[in-house]
């Protein structure tokens, strides 16, 4: 199943809650999501029956890869029983589905274990520093950075690898903790990322010159730490990867990889096979989207599988997004016209 620009479906990206103990200023700016925001009520939320049915007949029109996020997706109550459901769903060959989670690590020193039992694969973590001071004010919550890195070890010896770590960059922030986030995640086995600040949602305030492009972060990480650029490992993926280079210039596998995410100045939108499912159940084609399209009238309302899947299978086919690379042509006010819908109801 193809969309207008020939690309595959292939990951379903699930938000399972809306809500976050963080507020990065990025995602979710504390002078909008304050006490008074109104969050989605709990009844407006898919059923963890109705995110596995909705999977179901999305793995078989062709997803492989199925990541839970949220805003933060262990606090949705009893999250390991959902993921014991989706660990359960095989695609049309038999195969395992590649099962994962973003997560921003507070409560992943509890969870890891619970979660890996549930059969969930990997997870990958967020976090822009190692500084506790820059970490306590990108999440705006004043949570410690000790109580992440010590979540990021238990996901480790639960085995839920290979984990992979997000860092947002914002140049005036955190730009100064590329290298030592480079630093000490080299050589773990865990994959780094920087990902560009992006122009998500319309409450970030996001400003083009907070951007680091992912040029100069290789640059800098280059000047000390020789890296090679590696192929993709798959098709449409986000991250450009570089290996660690050894002495005479080739990967070094001990030393593993990182990887740079370049949506502003390099956008990869050309075989995005990416479909996003909001918490209350709306299929978004695009993290860019105003708006999406709306499943959970259909199954709420006595819709078959067979109904779903040819929803499904049109909404796909007539797809045409590619927001990141016409990002430079649109009217500068798009933003705010449009009322993109924000990263923490989407999922990232
Ligand atoms: P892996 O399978 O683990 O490599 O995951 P991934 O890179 O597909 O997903 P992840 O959620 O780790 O993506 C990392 C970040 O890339 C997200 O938090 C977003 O900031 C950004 N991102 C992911 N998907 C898209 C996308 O489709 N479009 C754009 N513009 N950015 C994306
Ligand atoms: N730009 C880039 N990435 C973002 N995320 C959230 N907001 C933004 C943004 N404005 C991503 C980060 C975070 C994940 C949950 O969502 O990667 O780790
Ligand atoms: Fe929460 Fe992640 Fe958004 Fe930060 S980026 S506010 S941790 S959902
Ligand atoms: Fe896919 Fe939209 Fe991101 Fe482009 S901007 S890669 S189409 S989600």
């Amino acid at each position: 199943m193809f969309d207008q620009r020939g690309r595959p479906l292939r990951d379903l990206r699930i938000s399972v809650t809306d809500r976050c103990n963080f507020r990065c200023n990025y995602c979710m700016p504390k002078e909008v999501f304050d006490k008074d925001y109104q969050y989605l009520p709990h009844k407006a939320l898919l059923s963890f029956e109705e995110i596995t049915r909705i999977s179901k007949v999305f793995v078989s029109q062709g997803v492989q890869k199925i990541r839970l996020t949220g805003g933060e997706p262990l606090l949705r109550k009893d999250v390991e029983g959902l993921i014991e459901q989706l660990a359960a769903l095989r695609t049309p060959d038999g195969e395992m589905l590649d099962l994962t989670l973003t997560t921003n690590g507070s409560l992943l020193a509890r969870k890891a274990q619970s979660l890996k039992a549930a059969g969930l694969q990997r997870v990958t973590v967020s976090l822009d520093g190692l500084d506790d001071a820059v970490f306590r004010s990108m999440n705006d919550v004043d949570f410690p950075v000790a109580d992440v890195l010590e979540g990021i070890e238990a996901a480790h010896a639960a085995g839920l690898g290979p984990i992979k770590i997000n860092m947002v960059v914002k140049r005036s922030t955190n730009a100064h903790e590329i290298l030592p986030m480079a630093r000490h995640f080299r050589g773990t086995g865990m994959v780094l990322r920087f990902i560009e600040y992006m122009d998500v949602g319309h409450t970030n305030g996001w400003r083009m010159n907070e951007v680091l492009p992912s040029s100069e972060v290789i640059k800098l990480i280059q000047a000390e730490l020789p890296l090679v650029p590696l192929e993709p490992s798959s098709p449409g993926e986000t991250a450009q990867r570089w290996a660690y280079a050894n002495a005479a210039g080739q990967p070094d596998p001990a030393l593993g990889e990182i990887g740079v995410i370049s949506s502003v100045t390099q956008a990869f939108c050309g075989d995005c096979n990416r479909a996003r499912l909001s918490t209350e159940g709306k299929l978004f084609l695009c993290l860019f989207a105003s708006g999406g399209h709306d499943l959970r009238t259909l199954i709420r309302s006595g819709g078959t599988d067979t109904e779903l899947a040819s929803a499904i299978g049109q909404i796909w086919q007539a797809r045409s997004d590619n927001y990141s690379e016409v990002r430079g042509a649109l009217p500068a006010d798009k933003g705010t016209v449009m009322r993109r819908v924000e990263m923490s109801y989407i999922g990232g």
